[in-house]
């Protein structure tokens, strides 16, 4: 087989512990199907800024474009956030996000049964949740214009403007709805159309959308319901689709039903033939950075991810999530998903029991 590009973003904070830790066992999960991944690394974020002024240098938008598939781990920090909003590292990764158009941001919050206690949230609430987050990723506030500061009536003012046009809320729809259909077939469209057009708009064009896939039970909920209903009930929900605030804050949301953000992983898909983007939900956490105390899980499972949906490769995908499971049967945990009776490991020894298990695997079959 002919080897599969893969661009690798380590970023900033802990990006560089959980990068490392991810391509040890990404790697070796590859070579056990025989399969070779070329890796490419670029700047990104605050590593890129101090390197280069930018965030997004054109060398790495280069690289980016001509990869498979983009492996990303988190970008931001301290140093840069007093920095003008075009030379922030977060500007960096939603130049990346809009130049490879990568619209589809899909946010699986899964929680795993040797995880279930590690929730602050009760047991019984959470065992067997298995939600699908379809978050828009290039549009929306984040995008919108006109946006600034200017002066009204003798004072400061900050503004930005929410913008869906139909078509972009179209194309997510049907990704969320091709999701639901391999899944429970539930879909819950989230927005606030009590009170924003655009959210009248998006309503109207995912109940239109909802034409297409009589099999689906559709769904509507306010935001403010749905972070609710997130915590009282998270098993309501099968496959959500929203925009692009309210998908970001209620994934980090979701998280916690799962034990932890450093669990989460996520894929940001975009047109066939394109490279996705491949990330962690969890941001550059500078407050362990450097500690190595970080939780790798999430990353490991954004490669596999990458593999099943980015590179065709869903055996090698199986393999990660195998191996993580396996670590987490084993008993290791990081500080994150620490509970009482396991053995508290950092960032590097995770890496190293994940990778053992997959040895393990490997050695079994
Ligand atoms: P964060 O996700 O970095 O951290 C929130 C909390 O979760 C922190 O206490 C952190 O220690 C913990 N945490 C996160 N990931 C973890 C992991 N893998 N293992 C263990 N603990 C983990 O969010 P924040 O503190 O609000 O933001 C920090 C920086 O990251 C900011 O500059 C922000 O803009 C950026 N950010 C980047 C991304 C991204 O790269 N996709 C996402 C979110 C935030
Ligand atoms: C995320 C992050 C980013 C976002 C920031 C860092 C731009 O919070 O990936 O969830 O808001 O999309
Ligand atoms: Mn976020």
């Amino acid at each position: 087989a002919a080897a599969h590009k893969i661009a690798v973003l380590s970023g900033d904070g802990i990006g560089p512990e959980i990068t490392d830790a991810c391509l040890k066992v990404l790697t070796a999960a590859a070579r056990a199907e025989g399969e070779e991944l070329v890796y490419t690394e670029a700047l990104i974020g605050g590593a890129a800024i101090d390197a280069t002024g930018d965030p997004y240098p054109a060398e790495t938008e280069q690289i980016c474009k001509s990869s498979d598939a983009v492996l990303l781990a988190c970008i931001g920090g301290y140093k840069w956030d007093s920095l003008p909003n075009a030379q922030r590292p977060e500007k960096g990764l939603l130049r990346l996000r809009s130049s490879l158009n990568a619209f589809a941001n899909l946010r699986p919050a899964v929680v795993l049964p040797q995880l279930a206690d590690a929730s602050t949230l009760k047991r019984e609430v959470v065992e067997g949740v298995d939600i699908m987050i379809v978050r828009e990723l290039v549009g929306g506030i984040y995008f919108g214009e006109p946006r600034g500061f200017e002066e009204r009536n003798g004072e400061r003012v900050g503004f930005n403007t929410d913008v869906y046009s139909e078509s972009e809320v179209e194309r997510i729809s049907r990704v969320a709805f091709e999701a639901a259909m391999k899944r429970g077939k539930r879909l819950c469209s989230v927005e606030k159309s009590n009170v924003l057009e655009v959210s009248q708009l998006w309503k109207e064009v995912v109940t239109r959308v909802a034409e297409d896939y009589p099999e689906v039970e559709l769904s509507h909920m306010y935001i403010d319901n749905a972070a609710m209903q997130l915590i009282r009930n998270p098993k309501y929900f099968d496959t959500i689709v929203t925009g692009n605030i309210f998908g970001d804050i209620l994934s980090d949301e979701a998280s916690m039903l799962t034990g932890s953000l450093g669990m989460l992983p996520s894929a940001s898909i975009s047109e066939p033939g394109k490279p996705g983007i491949y990330e962690p939900v969890h941001g550059s956490a500078p407050d362990i950075a450097g500690e190595d105390k970080a939780n790798p899980l999430a990353m490991v499972l954004s490669a596999a991810m990458m593999c099943r949906y980015g590179l065709g490769l869903p055996r090698v995908a199986q393999r990660l999530e195998a191996a993580v499971t396996a670590a987490l049967d084993a008993g290791y945990r990081t500080g994150d998903i620490m509970q009482p009776g396991c053995s508290q490991v950092g960032c590097r020894q995770m890496g190293e029991v994940v990778l053992q298990q997959l040895e393990k695997a490997f050695a079994k079959a």
